[in-house]
C-alpha cells in the first residue's frame, strides 16, 4: 500500500523509509513524486502543523498520506524553539545557525539544559485522520558534536547515553528516536486497520 510522506525534509524521509522497510507499505516521498510543495506552518502546535501538511499534499493527491511535524522543547526557554525549531535563527537559516542561537541563549543559565524532542505524526485519508506522538528526553550540551542526523543532532544527548545523537549511528538513532517513536505507533495501528 503506497502512503506518500508530505515532507521536503530529506533527513526525515530517510528515517521514515527506515521504519516502514519490510512492512506492506511503501513510502514515496515528495521528491519521489518531484513535487516541491512547501506548505506555511502556521499552526501553533504540533500537531495543527502535521495536519496542515497533511492536508495540503491529500488535496492535490487524493490518496493516503503521512506527515509529521517534530522540534526541539528546552526546559529553560519555556518550551521553545518548539514549533519554530526548523526557522529559530531566522527563515532560511541553517541547522548550525539554528543550534549556534541555542547554545548562546543557554551560555548563563545552571546545567543540566534538560529538553525533549517531540515528533507528531499522522495519518490521513479521505476518511480519517489518526495521530501518534513520541518524545525523546536528554540535555543540550555547550558545542556541537559528531556529524550524523541533521538539525539539532549535534547538541542533544538523550539520557542513558554519552554521545549526541549526531554520533550514534543512523540505525541507532532511528531506534530511539522522537520519530521513531511516533512512527512506529503509527506503522502498528496502520498494520493492524489494513491488514489484520
Ligand atoms: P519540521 O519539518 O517543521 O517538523 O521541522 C522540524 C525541525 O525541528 C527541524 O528542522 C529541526 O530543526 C528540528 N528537528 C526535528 N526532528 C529532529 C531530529 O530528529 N533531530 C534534530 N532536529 C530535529
Amino acid at each position: 500500500m503506497k502512503l506518500i510522506f508530505a515532507s521536503q525534509n530529506l533527513g526525515k524521509v530517510k528515517e521514515v523509509k527506515g521504519i516502514f522497510l519490510n512492512t506492506p507499505f511503501e513510502i514515496v516521498s515528495l521528491y519521489d513524486l518531484g513535487n516541491n510543495i512547501n506548505v506555511k506552518e502556521t499552526g501553533s502546535t504540533f500537531s495543527e502543523n502535521a495536519f496542515l501538511k497533511a492536508k495540503a499534499v491529500y488535496d492535490i493527491y487524493k490518496e493516503p498520506v503521512i506527515a509529521d511535524d517534530s522540534g526541539l522543547m528546552i526546559e529553560q526557554l519555556n518550551g521553545k524553539p518548539g514549533v519554530f525549531s526548523a526557522r529559530y535563527a531566522g527563515e532560511n537559516c541553517s541547522y548550525r545557525d539554528n543550534n549556534l542561537k541555542v547554545i548562546s541563549e543557554l551560555r548563563n543559565l545552571p546545567e543540566p539544559h534538560r529538553a525533549k524532542f517531540v515528533c507528531v505524526s499522522l495519518f490521513l485519508d479521505g476518511n480519517e485522520k489518526i495521530e501518534t506522538i513520541g518524545e525523546l528526553v536528554g540535555v543540550i550540551i555547550k558545542e556541537e558534536r559528531g556529524s550524523g542526523g541533521f538539525g539539532y543532532d549535534p547538541i542533544f544527548i538523550p539520557d542513558g547515553f554519552s554521545k549526541t545523537i549526531a554520533e550514534l549511528s543512523f540505525e541507532e538513532k532511528n531506534k530511539i528516536s522522537h520519530r521513531a517513536k511516533s512512527f512506529n505507533k503509527l506503522k502498528n495501528i496502520l498494520i493492524e486497520k489494513f491488514f489484520c
